[in-house]
């Protein structure tokens, strides 16, 4: 008989019900501002972009949100996604370190995406929307919400990062299988993008024009609802479906984890992994939970706690989150999902209240990463993803270093089927190893010097505390 590498759950095991941190943080994330008043918006502020539904997600504080049934129907095509033992990893690099990994890449988009996609979509049909409009940067989030609307027969808009509209033409392409319309950001069909344009022609893009473009169409029309992959409390909720079934199969593999890891852009596929687990830890079990960003574009560990606008015109309320700031623009690493300005609210919460640590990794180093884990464990990860993989391999190699058995849990958040040119370079030897020096910071961080800052402000990095 083989050894058991794989944890599989059945389809009654999907979880019914969201799992929704705020009701056990100990400080819950202080509430979004309105720019011009610098007062906390109410749920009214939001509903020219959302359904109703999702607004009262994203202020709830009740700790258990029942999932619909037509969504437990659709996330029944690929959930329960595996749960692996990383055996063969392990061998190569001789840690007595356990490392398990969920895999979120068996769903129809490769990631994680889906999970939050799927219910957007649902809500937004049931509000009587006709047409989504969104950002996306790799192309995951927009072949992901291409595909939800695809299933409940809404119109996709997907404003696309322009550096990764270039290097992913492939996912522009799944976009289009679902149905959903792609256009390269910043363009001239907004007036964001416009005067993006306007001041810089060759602009590259960012999210944070993307979804200045993306919202300036949901708010303008009145059939269309904005749809945000990332960041936003109740998108967080959506993802946690991977780690109440992340629990269950650790428990089938008789462990439990002394390190939770995720990589890190806005937030979603950490949460998703990990709050089950911070809930646990909340509750005195003793496990770290890791995030994990490029070096290029390091909000948590370089960025400032303060409110900032999430894009990069100034067309959203203010967040209190870890940024460096709305007009920064990262390099253009292959990473694309990791390139936003700042994080989630909830996650920069968790981060100050040291519920959670964050680690920073230059593109080549995750690289490296990748083709090790793809040729011992077989999957090629998504270049978002190897930063949770370096990081489960330094922890590795540490507890051979100091001879200490650990169990490791990481999230792939996603597969690279559609990164391949990105694999191209890093074996061309092509690849930028960008990283951002104290002078970038500061430049970056003058755009949020005049907005109002939230409690726990400190005018420090948490690199630099
Ligand atoms: C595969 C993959 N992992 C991770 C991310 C980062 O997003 P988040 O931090 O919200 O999980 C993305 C975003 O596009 C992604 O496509």
């Amino acid at each position: 008989m083989p050894v058991q590498t794989c944890f599989q759950l059945k389809t009654s095991d999907i979880p019914k019900k969201w799992y929704n941190i705020v009701a056990d943080m100990p400080n819950p994330p202080q509430p979004p501002l309105n720019p011009g008043t610098g007062e906390p918006i109410g749920p009214e502020a939001l509903a020219p972009l959302f359904p109703m539904a999702l607004i009262e997600q994203e202020v709830s504080a009740e700790q258990w949100i029942d999932i619909p049934e037509e969504v437990l129907d659709i996330y029944a095509t690929w959930r329960p996604t595996p749960l692996y033992r990383a055996r063969r990893l392990e061998k190569e690099l001789g840690t007595p370190a356990k490392i398990f990994y969920k895999y979120e890449g068996v769903s129809p988009a490769g990631s994680h995406k889906p999970n939050t996609a799927v219910p957007q979509a649902y809500y937004n049909k049931q509000a009587g929307i006709k047409r989504i409009s969104t950002e996306t940067g790799a192309g995951q989030w927009g072949s992901a919400i291409s595909h939800a609307c695809r299933m409940f027969g809404l119109e996709t808009l997907v404003y696309m990062v322009k550096v990764s509209y270039q290097q992913k033409p492939y996912r522009r392409s799944m976009i289009k299988c679902w149905g959903g319309e792609v256009i390269a950001s910043p363009s001239t069909t907004t007036k964001a993008g416009s005067t993006i344009l306007e001041k810089d022609p060759d602009s590259t893009g960012s999210l944070g024009i993307a979804i200045s473009e993306a919202v300036e169409v949901a708010a303008t029309s009145d059939d269309t609802n904005y749809s945000l992959g990332s960041v936003l409390n109740h998108v967080l909720l959506h993802q946690t479906v991977i780690g109440q079934e992340a629990e269950k199969q650790m428990e089938m593999a008789g462990e439990y984890p002394d390190v939770v890891i995720g990589c890190c852009g806005g937030g979603s596929n950490l949460a998703g992994i990990s709050n089950s687990f911070i809930r646990n830890k909340i509750n005195g079990k003793d496990t770290r939970i890791v995030a994990v960003e490029p070096a290029s574009c390091p909000s948590l560990t370089k960025g400032i706690y303060s409110y900032d606008f999430g894009d990069t015109v100034q067309m959203t309320p203010l967040l209190p989150s870890f940024t460096l700031g709305h007009d920064f623009v990262p390099p253009g690493i292959h990473a694309g999902g990791l390139r936003y300005h700042s994080v989630a609210p909830l996650t920069s919460q968790l981060l100050l209240d040291n519920l959670i640590e964050a680690k920073a990794y230059r593109q080549l180093e995750c690289f490296e990463a990748a083709v090790t884990f793809c040729r011992t464990e077989g999957i090629i990860p998504a270049p978002e993803s190897s930063h949770a993989i370096r990081q489960a391999i330094v922890e590795a190699q540490n507890a051979k270093e100091e001879g200490k058995e650990k169990t490791i849990l990481f999230n792939l958040s996603g597969h690279g089927h559609f990164d391949m040119s990105a694999y191209d370079s890093y074996f061309a030897g092509d690849l930028i190893d960008d990283s951002m020096d104290e002078q970038g910071v500061q430049s970056a961080l003058k755009a949020i010097a005049e907005l109002p800052k939230p409690a726990g402000y400190t005018g420090k990095s948490y690199a630099g505390v």
